[in-house]
């Protein structure tokens, strides 16, 4: 054996047998929450070139700063990997030309692995997956009551409690520029007291200083002037809109004016669900998102609204985990086959195989187990019923079938067998 460890890279994970049925069932939920909602799924690539996060997300953001996995590939290129899904899929909306589809406003929904290089702890990973959607082509605020709630339904539906949502309004481009003058006159007489980075974005882009993690508690942030006082007669008008909705949907909601979100792409609504409660650390975010009408156009598009969140299931699952809550994850199987002697032994393979094409879910034992020892497996594994094949049943045609569960005991002509095990068939409980 090699002397040398490879150890997981910081701030990823190992995703094992026992954890990843969990996955399976929360993206199966997603999926099935898309359908009805009508959300359609899109699979971008892993990496894009580095200007379309640049210029998408942002480059006075955090994200493109300071969290990117950028590398150049052997044709010279500057590559990254995906810090986030928007840019991709509003690339892949220009790309593939999903503004002359018959179907608008597009919607659109993804899960796949994100990439920030960022200080791991719980909860903030280096790679993450993100189940996100994005609906372009529509200004509605229906559609931002439509996101919004599905996302609220995603948590409802997996019995998670204590959920908050946290909205706010970034405003339109002339509701930002008025705030936008506004932050820079409040933050210019004290810019030499904060951060660097926070320097460098005064002229850049002030809000993004309201998010700063360094200078969170500077006298002056409490202060600085509230976007909310700032939106024009139609922003206003919108969020009225949106927040009428959600009114009419019963999903309760907070406003927070301090709420900027770290990408750059945003405007009008802005929204976050986090979550209460002890046990569960530090972070409390456990979804965001919002609107980007200006982004398609951004990435060389037409003018085209859009809205979208994205939430990570690494964070789901450890909210659904402080509260306790199991999901019902089937782990069990239909049958496990008992073989004794020889000849029942070699018939095994063609037996199981039957089962299998069933549709059965079947496993047998490949160590050579004692009867006493396969037994076992069958308990372990969680099989409804242990099939016990001898010799001796083996040249009567028959097999014995165990209920592990009530311990009775039948025995069964083999040729019978499949259509036995499907009448009490583990599939589909
Ligand atoms: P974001 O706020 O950067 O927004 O990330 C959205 C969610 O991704 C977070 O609320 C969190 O659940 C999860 N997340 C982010 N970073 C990490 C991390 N390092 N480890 C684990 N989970 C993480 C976006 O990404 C936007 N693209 C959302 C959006 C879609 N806006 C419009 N459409």
């Amino acid at each position: 054996m090699s002397e040398v460890k490879y150890s997981i890279p910081r701030g990823t994970q190992d995703i094992l047998p026992g954890e990843s049925e969990k996955w399976q069932y929360i993206e199966n939920k997603a999926r099935d929450l898309c359908a009805r909602y009508r959300y359609r799924e899109i699979r971008t690539p892993m990496f894009e070139q580095t200007e379309l996060f640049a210029r998408g997300v942002g480059d006075t953001t955090d994200i493109v700063q300071k969290e990117m996995y950028t590398f150049e590939d052997k044709g010279g290129r500057s590559l990254t990997l995906r810090p986030e899904g928007t840019a991709s899929t509003v690339r892949s909306f220009v790309d593939q030309k999903m503004h002359g589809w018959a179907d608008q406003p597009v919607k659109l929904f993804y899960i796949g692995p994100m990439f920030r290089y960022e200080r791991p702890q719980s909860g903030r990973m280096r790679q993450f997956v993100q189940f996100g959607v994005e609906a372009m082509g529509s200004s509605d605020p229906a559609i931002d009551a439509e996101v919004i709630g599905l996302a609220m339904d995603f948590y409802r539906e997996l019995g998670l409690k204590g959920v908050k949502l946290v909205l706010n309004s970034l405003g339109d481009q002339e509701s930002r520029e008025n705030h936008r003058n506004a932050l820079i006159s409040h933050f210019e007489p004290v810019i030499g007291e904060l951060c660097s980075d926070c320097q460098a974005r005064l002229e850049k882009n002030p809000l993004r200083i309201l998010d700063c993690k360094k200078d969170r508690d500077h006298e002056k942030m409490a202060a600085a002037p509230s976007i909310l006082d700032y939106l024009n007669e139609e922003s206003k008008a919108y969020f009225e809109t949106v927040k009428s909705y959600l009114e009419a949907m019963g999903i309760p909601y907070e406003v927070d004016p301090g709420l900027v979100r770290g990408l750059d792409y945003y405007n009008n609504t802005a929204f976050e669900i986090m979550i209460d409660g002890e046990g569960f650390g530090a972070i409390t975010t456990l979804m965001g998102g919002g609107r980007y009408n200006g982004l398609v156009e951004e990435i060389g598009g037409p003018e085209t609204p859009g809205i979208g969140f994205a939430l990570s299931i690494e964070r789901l699952l450890m909210a659904l985990e402080s509260q306790g809550i199991t999901l019902p994850v089937n782990h069990g199987i239909d049958a496990y086959m008992v073989a004794l002697g020889d000849a029942a032994k070699a018939h095994v393979p063609k037996l199981v195989h039957e089962l299998r094409s069933a549709g059965l879910s079947v496993d047998t034992d490949y160590l050579n187990r004692k009867m006493k020892g396969q037994m076992k497996a069958a308990g372990r594994l969680h099989a409804r019923y242990a099939l016990i094949l001898g010799d001796e049943e083996l040249e009567a045609g028959t097999i014995e079938v165990k209920h592990m569960e009530t311990g009775n005991q039948e025995t069964i002509q083999i040729s019978e067998l499949a259509a036995y095990l499907q009448a009490g068939s583990v599939k589909g409980v």
